[in-house]
């Protein structure tokens, strides 16, 4: 108890994820670069390649890859450089939420124009080619997962590639945006609406907290209690992208503000109101520290500091 004390006066996000944002920037960079991976021996055509890194560097939170590194180094008890794996998995599930973000924001989807505070990457390359270069960075993130070296072991890599294929798919993210999309101009009551924020946006989130937990070897009880927190922290993460959707604007999102009400979208504020989801958004935070908790590990101070920041972030 003592020991958790001393950790969480002395520790701060920004000195914990600076050197972690580094070393997965530095990853993403050169992954995502032509000469990469299969672009090197089989010519990645370099239009595909630009509009593919247009998409993944320079801008974004990187709030996965972090709870990838977090959820690993609380389960090890590392806290060193990160394990391969574990890296791999933080740049894998990044490169999934880019492509996710890439469709989101095709005309046949919300159609937006503005992202990390750029034009969208269809604005920019085109549709076909948006469309192109998030089914590569689809296809390269489990690239990223299957190193031909002896770097990551066989089991760990079919973990890892079984939560994200999960995570992305069907009942994950592209199932809740399936959702999304069938429910313009439609009311949910509150179970719908929170079943699809978590296959939406959920998903990839527990997910994350999954695969840093999996690269640990966590045991059962920690595991489980791992993904209980990823899952209050993912839909805590929706209901707060809901929130700024209307509190805050455009220049401080980098993404458009006041869309989700100008398509008709069910959002948590349109159906509780403004202040009963940042309530909700509060209780869903004390369920992911509550969970943290259970694990009993000796150190989550930047899993406890990444759900603070997931609910109380500006952007
Ligand atoms: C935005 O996610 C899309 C949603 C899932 C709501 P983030 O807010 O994590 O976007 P970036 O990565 O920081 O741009
Ligand atoms: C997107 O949700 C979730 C994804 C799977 C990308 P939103 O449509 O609300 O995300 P933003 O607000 O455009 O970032
Ligand atoms: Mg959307
Ligand atoms: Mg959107
Ligand atoms: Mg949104």
């Amino acid at each position: 108890m003592e020991k958790h004390v001393t950790h969480s006066v002395s520790f701060t996000l920004d000195s914990w994820s600076s050197r972690r944002l580094q070393s997965v920037e530095r990853c993403l960079d050169d992954w995502v670069s032509a000469d990469a991976l299969a672009g090197a021996a089989l010519g990645a055509p370099p239009d595909l390649v630009a509009a593919m890194r247009y998409a993944v560097l320079e801008g974004g939170k990187r709030l996965r890859p972090m709870l990838v590194l977090a959820a690993f180094e609380a389960a090890s008890g590392h806290s060193e450089e990160p394990s391969t794996a574990a890296l791999r998995a933080a740049c894998a599930v990044e490169l999934i939420h880019a492509y996710s973000l890439v469709h989101d924001d095709m005309p046949c989807m919300d159609n937006d124009v503005l992202r990390r505070g750029k034009p969208t990457v269809h604005v920019q390359f085109g549709q076909a080619s948006a469309l192109l270069a998030g089914d590569a960075l689809q296809a390269m993130a489990f690239e990223v997962l299957t190193p031909s070296d002896a770097s990551v072991a066989p089991d760990v890599q079919a973990r890892l590639c079984a939560l994200l294929s999960r995570a992305a798919g069907s009942t994950g993210m592209a199932g809740g945006q399936a959702i999304d999309l069938a429910s313009l101009g439609c009311t949910l009551d509150e179970d719908a609406l929170r079943h699809m924020h978590q296959l939406k946006t959920g998903a990839l989130l527990r997910c994350s907290v999954m695969m840093g937990a999996a690269c640990a070897g966590a045991s059962a009880l920690v595991t489980d209690a791992l993904e209980q927190y990823g899952i209050a922290l993912g839909l805590a993460f929706q209901v707060v992208d809901d929130v700024l959707d209307v509190t805050s604007d455009s220049a401080t999102l980098g993404k458009t503000a006041g869309k989700d009400a100008d398509h008709a979208k069910p959002t948590y504020v349109s159906l509780l109101g403004l202040e009963r989801s940042q309530t909700y958004a509060a209780h869903l935070l004390d369920q992911a520290r509550a969970a943290l908790a259970l694990t009993g590990l000796a150190d989550t101070s930047a899993l406890g500091a990444l759900a603070d920041m997931v609910v109380h972030r500006s952007h």
